[in-house]
Order: C-alpha cells, then sequence, then structure tokens
C-alpha cells in the first residue's frame, strides 16, 4: 500500500539523485554506542534474540488449531532507542525447501498483517457484521503460503507491534527503516540458519514496492544473506512523476475525463509537476482532474466510495471514502487514537479494515501472538501521519536496473483497475530500462480465461497485469493473484 502519493511523489523526486546515502554501509547494531550502554544493550539483546520467536498453535477467532506453522516475534534494530520490529513468520506448506518470501507493506505505516489478512497471508476475516464479540478468522484458499515460507515484518518501527521504547525510534525515513530491515534480517537468520539456504525473495506492493529494490540492493552488496534470488512488486511507487502522471491517461481512458481536459493537461503540463502545477493553467485544469477522480475510488475505479458511518454516537461521520491515502490510514484520524475507526458499511471493500481493528486490539490476540505488554497503546491498520517519515530514497529506478541487470529475477505486477499508481506508468519506467524483450505482450491464463498481460525482458524482468484488480491486486483477485505468484516463483512462464 501507498503512502499519498501527493506527499510521496514530488517531495522525493525533488531530493538529490542517488547521494552518497543511497549506499550506506549497514548499519551495525553496535555502531552508536558507548561503553556504559553496553550491559543494557546486550541485555536487550540477548532479551530480543532469546529463542526464535514463539510458535503460535492457534489464534483468537479461528476454529481450530491452525493448520500452518506460525511463528511470531521482534527483533531488536535499533538498541539505543529500544526499538524493535515485529514479524509473523508462515512457514510454506510446501516443505521446508520452498522459495522464502520476506513482504512488506507500504504506508503511512500500515501493518505487515493488512498484507496477511488481506492480500497473500492464509487467513482471512469472516466478514460479518460487528455484533461486539471477536471478529472471525477463515483460512485463505489463495495464501501464497502453500508455494513459499512468507515472513511478514512490520515496518518501519510504529508500523503495526513493531515499537520503540523512546519516541526519537519512531522517526525513521526511507534509508535508515531499510538498513534496519536488513540488520532485521541478518538477526532473523541468525536464529533461523536452516532458511538461509531456500531461494530468498523480497515482496511488497504500493509504497513498499519502492522500498523492496533497495532493500534487495543492499542485500546483494552484502554477503550475509547469498541467496537472494529476486523480488516482486505489485502497482509499486518508484518515486518518479510518471507514477502520478499516469493517472492522466488513465482517467481519460477509463472515461473519467473528457478529451476536452485531457488535451488541456497534455498541452498546459507538459514537462510539469502534477502534484504541485508551475503555471496556473496546468493548475486549473488539476483542480479538474482532482475533482473528477475524486468521484470514483481511486483503489479500484469500479467499486463504490465508501461513505462511514461513525461507530459511536455523536461523532460525525466521516464523509471520505478509501481512496489511495484512506484506503491506508482510515482508521486513524490524526490525534485521535483509542477511537475505534468509523464503521463503514456492511459490504463495502473496507469492513474487513475494521473488523481488523477490533481483532488486533483484542487482549487474547496479543497475548496469543506474543505481544510485549506497554508497547503499542493501540494497534492501527494504518497510521496517518501521527509518526515522523522522511522519504529520503529518491527514485527506486536505478535499483530495478542494477538488479536486474546483475541476474536478479523481478516481477513486476499491476492490478489494471488502479488508479493509485495505475498500469500505464509502471509499463513506461520498466519499458524505459531499455533492455530486450524476450517474450511479447501476450494474454496469461487462468480457467481458460486471460487473467491479465504480460511481457518479459531479457533482464529477467517480468511485468505483469491482474485483471479487474485494484491497488493491492491481491486483495481484489487472490486466485489470479496466486496462479501468477505461483508460477513465477516456481520459474514458470505466466
Ligand atoms: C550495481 O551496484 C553495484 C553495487 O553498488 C555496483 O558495484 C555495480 O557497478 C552496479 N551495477 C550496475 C550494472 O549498475
Ligand atoms: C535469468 O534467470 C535465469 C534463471 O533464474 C538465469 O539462469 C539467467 O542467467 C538469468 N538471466 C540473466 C540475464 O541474468
Ligand atoms: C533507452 O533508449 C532510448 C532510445 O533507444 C534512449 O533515448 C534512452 O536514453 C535510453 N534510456 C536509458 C535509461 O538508457
Amino acid at each position: 500500500m501507498m503512502t499519498p502519493p501527493a506527499a510521496a511523489g514530488p517531495r522525493q523526486r525533488r531530493l538529490r539523485p542517488a547521494g552518497p546515502g543511497d549506499r550506506l554501509r549497514p548499519a551495525g547494531p553496535g555502531d552508536r554506542l558507548c561503553s556504559r550502554c553496553a550491559l543494557v544493550v546486550f541485555l536487550l539483546a540477548a532479551c530480543a534474540s532469546s529463542g526464535s520467536g514463539r510458535v503460535v498453535t492457534s489464534l483468537p477467532g479461528f476454529d481450530g488449531p491452525l493448520p500452518f506453522h506460525l511463528e511470531t516475534g521482534y527483533v531488536e534494530v535499533d538498541a539505543q532507542n529500544g526499538a524493535a520490529l515485529f514479524y509473523y513468520f508462515v512457514q510454506s506448506e510446501s516443505g521446508a525447501s520452498a522459495p522464502f518470501l520476506l513482504w512488506l507493506t507500504g504506508g503511512d505505516r500500515c501493518s505487515v498483517f493488512s498484507g496477511l489478512a488481506f492480500e497473500i497471508g492464509p487467513v482471512r476475516f469472516v466478514v460479518e457484521p460487528y455484533d461486539g464479540t471477536l471478529p472471525r478468522l477463515q483460512y485463505n484458499q489463495n495464501s501464497w503460503a502453500k508455494v513459499s515460507h512468507i515472513l511478514f515484518v512490520d515496518s518501519p518501527v510504529g508500523a503495526g507491534f513493531s515499537f520503540s521504547r523512546e519516541p526519537k525510534g519512531y522517526d525513521v525515513g526511507d534509508i535508515s527503516s531499510t538498513l534496519q530491515l536488513y540488520d532485521f534480517l541478518i538477526k532473523w537468520f541468525n536464529d533461523h540458519p536452516q532458511f538461509l539456504t531456500n531461494p530468498f525473495y523480497i515482496g511488497g506492493d504500493s509504497y513498499a514496492g519502492k522500498i523492496v529494490p533497495f532493500l534487495a540492493q543492499i542485500i546483494s552488496e552484502g554477503r550475509t544473506l547469498p541467496n537472494l534470488k529476486g523480488y516482486l512488486a505489485g502497482n509499486p511507487g518508484t518515486g518518479e512523476i510518471v507514477d502520478f502522471s499516469s493517472r492522466v491517461p488513465y482517467a481519460h481512458g477509463f472515461g473519467i475525463i473528457s478529451d476536452q481536459l485531457y488535451e488541456t493537461i497534455v498541452t498546459h503540463c507538459q514537462g510539469q509537476d502534477y502534484i504541485d502545477p508551475g503555471n496556473a493553467l496546468c493548475a486549473q485544469a488539476m483542480n479538474t482532474f482532482n475533482d473528477l477522480i475524486n468521484e470514483v475510488e481511486k483503489a479500484q475505479v469500479l467499486l463504490d466510495k465508501c461513505v462511514y458511518a461513525s461507530a459511536v454516537p455523536n461523532v460525525d461521520s466521516k464523509t471520505d471514502a478509501s481512496d489511495g491515502r484512506r484506503i491506508l490510514g482510515e482508521e486513524v484520524g490524526t490525534g485521535k487514537l483509542n477511537h475505534p475507526p468509523a464503521r463503514p458499511p456492511f459490504g463495502c471493500i473496507t469492513y474487513g479494515y475494521y473488523l481488523s481493528y477490533f481483532w488486533a486490539n483484542d487482549k487474547r490476540t496479543q497475548e496469543a501472538l506474543g505481544i510485549k505488554k506497554g508497547t503499542v497503546e493501540e494497534w492501527v491498520r494504518c497510521h496517518d501521519k501521527d509518526l515522523p517519515y522522511t522519504n529520503d530514497l529518491g527514485s527506486a529506478i536505478k535499483y530495478h536496473r542494477n538488479l536486474t541487470s546483475r541476474g536478479y529475477r523481478a516481477l513486476v505486477y499491476s492490478g489494471d483497475h488502479d488508479l493509485v499508481v495505475p498500469h500505464l506508468g509502471t509499463q513506461a519506467w520498466v519499458r524505459s530500462l531499455n533492455f530486450s524483450i524476450v517474450d511479447d505482450w501476450r494474454a496469461w491464463h487462468l480457467g481458460g480465461q486471460s487473467a491479465g498481460f504480460t511481457i518479459s525482458y531479457s533482464n529477467n524482468m517480468t511485468f505483469a497485469t491482474i485483471k479487474g484488480a485494484g491497488h493491492t491486486a491481491p486483495e481484489y483477485e487472490p486466485e489470479r493473484c496466486f496462479a501468477m505468484f505461483r508460477r513465477w516463483i516456481l520459474n514458470r512462464p505466466l
């Protein structure tokens, strides 16, 4: 999922191109320590890495023992501030030697539980009207864990159940949080050496799609995790203007804006920043454009926009729907912690998010997951800019180019009904890497029907669309996405 593009895009682009910070050495855990702190750190470290997590055999709301192997735990990534990342590790149902996938969720600071329970993990919510009892979970038939191990990590610090003892520990950005993830992985594999030889992949949607290639680059430069094979990114942010400028041809092709407005934008916004235009004619056209696209659900243009009913009496209804930002952070209004989220109408795609709040904040759930008391006052599916975050990575394209030039495999996929990061922009930057085509544009199929379209390049990068899917594709088209993932991860053509 995606930090609001308006905030993420242009700001990042204005930063220095590929600066020195882009190739930071991995932060060693002890880097900034004084000797006086050493004992404390030692104790914390001993605590953080004690054993290798907690095996969870049942989950509140899930009927019976879990039919898959789940482990949860923390890994400390910032000893000075006492910050630790929380993880859910799901072992593959296809055996110990299955590929290993690290999965990240986008922002603003969305919990990776969202990826687990709404996208690719082995459970999903039973969507039924909330009546005050614990929401129920069921097995997900399209779980990607059927073919790979999945390590879901709440990152950056402050997402989901990841926490910092000191407030300063929450002040991270693209670069620092990615280095923390690297640190996390080194420690995690140190505790789980049996998985070091599995083919290792990194994946994520939306804003995580920008972090994924950067993390892969860092891993590829190190020696500790030798088995990186590739990565996948869905409707990924890149930090480039094309993520957002492609909304214009997309909205035009979809019949959301007129020919005339399209022509006006093309004429007057050429070379402009679409988010923060430099001339009045472009600005005016973009205002009209934004009004029009606000009429649709940007994360999946065919769905209803959901008007929120309030969960508690005497609270104004929210009228905004789950657009690119809201879909990520509708539960928390800034400064409104300890409030249940506004209740969407039953049947709305976001109703499951609503249920997740009550499930994750339930004492029984937190006990089962081994959540440390006093670390996270209130779990929220996504934050809403209430914690500091710096978009300091610039463009991710150079990492895509670098990695795929060196033989790492990449799958870049787009839900084709997403207006947040439309497939047109993604297709354009994939093409701009200038590799030759090895498998030309064609349909890929499931159940005798086209399930999307795909093209593959000589750098082992495959681009694929998923017919009918929205911004976080597996959430909207689980069966197609699972088929796509399965074929790709097992080295088969889509
Ligand atoms: C990719 O990055 C590595 C490490 O930073 C660098 O040594 C290498 O020259 C780059 N390769 C390409 C093809 O850009
Ligand atoms: C693409 O991947 C295959 C198998 O994963 C590998 O053998 C081949 O060398 C890769 N191609 C490039 C151009 O790196
Ligand atoms: C790709 O090729 C085109 C023309 O063939 C060229 O203009 C462009 O600069 C190239 N892009 C990159 C990133 O090399």
